[in-house]
């Protein structure tokens, strides 16, 4: 388990930078973290670190955003928050985003537990504070 503590606001994107770093190959993360917690908000100074210049926002109409990140990859977000089946993850066609290779940021993955690849990265964002958080990766 590596731990990343922040104290603030203004140091998640140095935040984001390490976390890229304990990364290596993995391409699949799940957010686990309440309501607030800051998914979205670690999420977005994640993409600004890979150079991603789009807004980065909960895609809550559409479960998956696609940003571009400096290298030309895609970046895929997904808010599974809403969606009351798997069906709805499937037929988004979410299992061809996860072998796509590209980097997939999952927001509420309980929601979609049953269909993450063993390989899958859990990060879990827990508050601390206003401003502090805790991200807590669990590397096996
Ligand atoms: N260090 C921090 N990291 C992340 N968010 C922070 C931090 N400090 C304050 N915040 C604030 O906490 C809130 C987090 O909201 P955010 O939408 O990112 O949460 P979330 O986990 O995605 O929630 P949801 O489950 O509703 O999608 C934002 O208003 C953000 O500005
Ligand atoms: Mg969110």
């Amino acid at each position: 388990m590596k731990t990343i503590a922040i104290d603030s606001l203004g140091s998640i994107d140095a935040a984001a930078k390490e976390f890229a770093a304990a990364l290596g190959e993995n391409r699949i993360v799940a957010f686990y973290g309440s309501m607030g917690a800051g998914k979205t908000t670690f999420i977005s100074a994640l993409c600004r670190y890979f150079g991603v210049e789009d807004d980065v926002c909960s895609p809550t109409f559409t479960i998956v955003n696609e940003y571009r990140a400096a290298d030309g990859d895609s970046i895929f977000h997904f808010d599974f928050y809403r969606i009351d089946s798997l069906k709805e993850a499937v037929d988004i066609g979410f299992e061809e985003y996860l072998y796509s290779g590209c980097l997939c940021l999952i927001e509420w993955p309980e929601k979609v537990e049953q269909l993450l690849p063993e390989e899958t990265l859990k990060v879990t964002i827990t508050a601390t504070g206003d401003e502090s958080r805790k991200i807590e990766i669990e590397n096996d």
